[in-house]
């Protein structure tokens, strides 16, 4: 098995040349990000705080990699797209037994891809780097897997082509950004037969797996999902940048479909190229809706606008608000969702509101990791507490009365006690959806998230983007999911 087991040096990371973080921001970063004065100050302590976080992050994520079972036949892996998730999705990876990379594919050859190399390279893996996918496809006939984290518009492509030469393709949500796209790809599975996941990794994630199978499913201790409630709430960030000298040519950019670097850096704000924040962050959300509920949307209606950032460098809304309709199996639902782009206060969550209690679930270790609500006129979950599906209550206590002398109104319902989902993650978000994916590609496992089920949320969540056009609500056909 290539590798070691130790961590590699600490090495230049090139989003670290971006805008916000190794050096200081310039004019020119100014120019390219920021459209009003004050913003340097504001953006100068959240961009640091959120860098510093980020590289914390990633160096628990290098970690030393584990020995292979000497009996664990490697599969061969491909990565396609080195950028910021690409490096995420590489240092899960690296924590996986029994993965032998083999080629690194990017067209930002001086610097994802040189980084990629470099990174694996000091693993002792013996890759190669690629420029042009078709060529690494071309080259690399052994092949078993290609992980595909490239920009949304070229997951169709690539994915399209890496199961036409015979390979399991693990690509990244949004499973693109056109409908075509997606149903081209979900067409190619059936065809080929190779395995396509979708990076939906929640639905991998043990603390959902536990909230689907365990609390939803077996106790059924919501009871009756009645309204759902989520949002992704991220604070303003400057665009992302590039140095000069590591600037791709003009050429090169137009032939892979990118008008400037600023386009290049910034696709998910471009029109044809990603779906904004509604598909960018909604398409993670908007799909635990579905699968929680037992149903795709029946309806939506959104609003949205850009009503922070410059409209000349950001196409996409920057704030989006969404009504969804349910016909769920247990009735009718309703499912509100919020992105929006000015401060990151309250996070990201979702929250399902049932007849007997709450859930609120995050993949965010830090906030709204799992809480639930029993309502008080539910039956004990005593038995649910015994056989530790849930944490015992933290009784809330009795609001007091305040120095205001408020009183409470009395048809105010009893605050319900609080339970906590007791399931985390420690390994990185992303790579027990990685193992799922190698585990299958083994026949140890089913995929938690097949090109079908990509593409039911995909449908869910680009109708967003209609639906704020359209001012009214548009109504889902039933064979809109289907292919
Ligand atoms: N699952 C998650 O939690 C999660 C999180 C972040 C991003 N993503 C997804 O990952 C994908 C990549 O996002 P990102 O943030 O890393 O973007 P990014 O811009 O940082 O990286 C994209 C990389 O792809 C390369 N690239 C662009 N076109 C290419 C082509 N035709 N061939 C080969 N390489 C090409 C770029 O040079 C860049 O290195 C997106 O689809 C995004 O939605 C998923």
């Amino acid at each position: 098995m290539a590798g070691d087991e130790t961590k590699p040096e600490d090495e230049t990371k090139p989003e670290d040349a971006a805008a916000g973080s190794g050096r200081k921001l310039d004019r020119r970063d100014v120019l390219l990000g920021l459209s009003t004065v004050p913003a340097l100050a504001l953006f100068g302590y959240a961009w640091q705080k959120q860098r510093s976080y980020e590289q914390r992050q990633r160096q628990a994520a290098e970690v030393a990699r584990p020995a292979a079972p000497p009996d664990l036949e490697p599969i061969d892996v491909a990565l396609i797209g080195a950028g910021a998730q690409g490096q995420v999705l590489l240092d899960a990876m690296l924590r996986i037994p029994g993965l032998r990379f083999r080629a690194v594919c990017d067209i930002w050859t001086d610097f994802n891809l040189r980084r990629a190399v470099n990174t694996l390279k000091k693993y002792k893996f013996e890759v190669t780097g690629y420029e042009d996918y078709r060529q690494l496809l071309d080259q690399e006939r052994d092949l078993d897997a290609v992980v595909i984290a490239t920009p949304d518009f070229w997951h169709a492509p690539h994915t399209v082509e890496s199961l036409k030469a015979g390979k399991h393709v693990y690509c990244e949500k949004e499973m693109s950004n056109t409908l075509e796209g997606a149903r081209s790809m979900v067409l190619a599975q059936r065809q080929t037969g190779k395995l396509l996941q979708i990076g939906h990794q929640r639905r991998s994630n043990p603390r959902y797996l536990h909230c689907y199978h365990k609390l939803l499913g077996e106790a059924k201790l919501l009871v009756r999902i009645v309204t759902v409630n989520g949002q992704w709430n991220r604070a303003v960030a400057p665009d992302l940048g590039a140095p000069d000298r590591y600037a791709i040519p003009q050429a090169t950019l137009k032939q892979y479909g990118f008008k400037d670097m600023h386009q290049f850096r910034n696709w998910r704000w471009y029109k044809g190229l990603g779906g904004g924040p509604i598909v960018d962050l909604g398409s993670h959300q908007i799909d635990i809706y579905n699968w929680f509920l037992g149903a795709p949307p029946s309806g939506v209606m959104a609003s949205g606008g850009l009503l922070y950032h410059d409209p000349k460098t950001h196409e996409w809304h920057d704030t989006v608000m969404v009504v969804y309709d349910y016909n769920t199996p247990a009735g009718p639902a309703k499912a509100y969702y919020q992105t929006q782009t000015t401060n990151g206060s309250q996070g990201y969550y979702e929250s399902f509101m049932g007849d007997q209690g709450t859930l609120i679930i995050s993949e965010s270790e830090l906030n709204y990791a799992g809480q639930l609500y029993r309502d008080p006129n539910a039956p004990a979950w005593d038995e649910w507490i015994q056989k530790d599906y849930v944490s015992a209550p933290k009784e809330q206590e009795a609001k007091e009365r305040t120095k205001s002398d408020a009183v409470a109104d009395v048809r105010e319902s009893v605050a319900p006690d609080q339970h906590t989902v007791p399931v985390s993650l420690s390994d990185p978000y992303h790579q027990p959806h990685l193992q799922n994916f190698f585990d299958a590609i083994r026949g140890k496992a089913v995929l938690n998230c097949p090109a079908e089920i990509g593409y039911e949320s995909a449908v869910s969540v680009l109708k967003v983007n209609e639906a704020i056009d359209a001012k009214c609500l548009l109504p889902f056909k039933a064979d809109e999911f289907k292919i």
